[in-house]
């Protein structure tokens, strides 16, 4: 495997190998311990729409592995595509440096990315997918529940990136996703029929937030709004009153329901400030793991 675009394109058993070796990795920075594998390597990030958590994380990935991350904004390159062709871009970054990753709006830039790259390229969020997030996502899942197999995810908002790769997840990693959405804002029917093609009935979608958190071990949401559906966001807002993670909806669930969110958050809107700050909350650890899983991915791709 030379790139990581989609979680769907990977089998389980690397799936699964990636999530030992991010644990692995964890355990050996908490006592102190380096692992220099990526020394002298350089990873190119180019980045088309705003980041905290992905930029650094995979800066301080990189240089934890003994590497030298390069961020490149948009306008420092003239736009991806823009000054020059997209494949021209991967071509020729691929004779400087040892990978790339990529934060895009079309998902078909990091495809062609990868297509025209003779070093691997990382798909960092794209309007279709959100893989490195769903991985963070599964080790926070595998450290919190017992496991993360038969795991209940209820995803309440937008069929967005986000849900598309925990779908994906899911159906790899034999957990089982309910997303309640608002009726024209659900998952594409292709991605539901495919994942529980790969795993029968692990995703399931509903327009009912109360129903789907009922046996819920995490109630999981992001934005209503995502990045480039900023002129949307009225309309948005309105459409999904009634889906907000709340106390109210928390106590339809079991008690011990975990509370996830990609981050960030908007708080008032998709999620109370109240749940967000909730004992059961672990979006911190979910946005910590996001470092752990990027370190486990560039060993795995570069060295
Ligand atoms: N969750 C996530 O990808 O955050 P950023 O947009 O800050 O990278
Ligand atoms: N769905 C959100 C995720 C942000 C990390 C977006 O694409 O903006």
């Amino acid at each position: 495997m030379k790139d990581f675009l989609s979680i769907n394109n990977y089998p389980a058993e690397l799936l699964k190998e990636l999530l030992r070796m991010s644990a692995r990795l964890k355990s050996l920075c908490t006592v102190g311990g380096k692992d220099l594998c990526l020394a002298g390597k350089t990873l190119a990030m180019l980045f088309e729409k705003p980041s905290l958590r992905t930029r650094i994380s995979f800066q301080v990935a990189m240089t934890d592995l003994g590497g030298n991350p390069i961020y490149v904004k948009p306008e420092d390159i003239g736009g991806i595509g823009k000054r020059e062709p997209v494949k021209d871009i991967a071509r020729i970054l691929s004779r400087y440096v040892d990978g790339i990753m990529a934060r895009t709006f079309e998902h078909n830039t990091v495809v062609e990315l990868a297509q025209y790259a003779k070093v691997p390229v990382i798909n960092a969020l794209t309007d279709w997918l959100h893989p490195c997030q769903a991985m963070a996502d599964v080790l926070t899942i595998q450290e919190h529940c017992r496991d993360y197999e038969g795991v209940k995810i209820a995803f309440i908002g937008d069929g967005n990136n986000v849900a598309r790769s925990l779908a994906h997840a899911c159906s790899k990693l034999h957990m089982k996703m309910v997303i309640a959405s608002p009726a024209g804002y659900e998952l594409d029917t292709e991605t539901i029929e495919n994942v529980n093609q790969i795993t029968a009935d692990c995703v399931r979608q509903t327009n009912d937030p109360g129903a789907a958190v009922l046996d819920a071990d995490i109630i999981y949401t992001d934005t209503w709004v995502s990045m480039g559906q900023e002129a949307e966001k009225q309309k948005r807002q309105a459409d999904f009153a009634g889906f907000q993670v709340n106390a109210e909806l928390v106590k339809s669930a079991p008690a011990n329901a975990k509370i996830m969110h990609c981050l960030p958050a908007y708080r008032g809107l998709e999620i109370t400030d109240e749940v967000a700050e909730s004992p059961n909350s672990i979006i911190f650890d979910q946005a910590e793991n996001r470092l752990h899983f990027q370190r486990a991915l560039l060993k795995k791709l570069m060295s």
